[in-house]
């Protein structure tokens, strides 16, 4: 078990989480974006994955810019989310492939909320700290995150999937 002495090292905890997050998310989401009908949504799942090894690639230069083994921690929050994404979205057996589109977009966004949810507080935290290239760097992989988030949303309600799905 880590000790934890301060907020600095909390800090550096939930950095090596998020690697481990972003790490164990980039499979499942490749594999969700190859079982995807909606050619709009196999593309944001694509980008989605680009994004995500951009932000894993940021959390890795933070660790290591304190010192810090980046592969140091394994997020058992993320491996339940992604437990859940392949029975849900993956492995459950569905008559109408809007409807596993539907299921797709549910469970990436459960990932897309993990991370954002740990960014942000990683970002409060590196102010706090006085971090301001963290902070930066990690404003960065909230935006894009978020972003990620809002197009799955637009495809999901305007683009149609949730109307498609029987
Ligand atoms: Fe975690």
């Amino acid at each position: 078990m880590t000790a934890i002495k301060n907020l600095k090292d909390l800090y550096l905890d939930g950095i090596k989480d998020l690697h481990s997050a972003c790490k164990q998310s980039i499979p499942v989401t490749e594999e969700m974006a190859r079982a995807a009908k909606n050619a709009d949504l196999k593309s944001a799942l694509d980008a989605s994955v680009k994004g995500t090894r951009e932000g894993m690639a940021s959390m890795e230069k933070l660790a290591r810019a304190h010192g810090e083994d980046p592969g140091g921690e394994h997020c058992k929050g993320m491996e339940g989310l992604v437990a859940e994404a392949r029975k849900h979205a993956l492995d459950a057996r569905f008559a109408d492939e809007d409807t596993q589109d539907a299921a797709i977009i549910a469970q990436y966004q459960r990932l897309a909320h993990y991370a954002i949810t740990g960014y942000g507080t990683l970002k409060a935290w590196a102010k706090r700290l006085d971090l301001s290239d963290d902070a930066r760097a990690l404003d960065e992989a909230t935006a894009a995150t978020y972003e990620g988030d809002e197009t799955m949303t637009k495809i999901a309600v305007k683009g149609g999937v949730n109307k498609a799905a029987m």
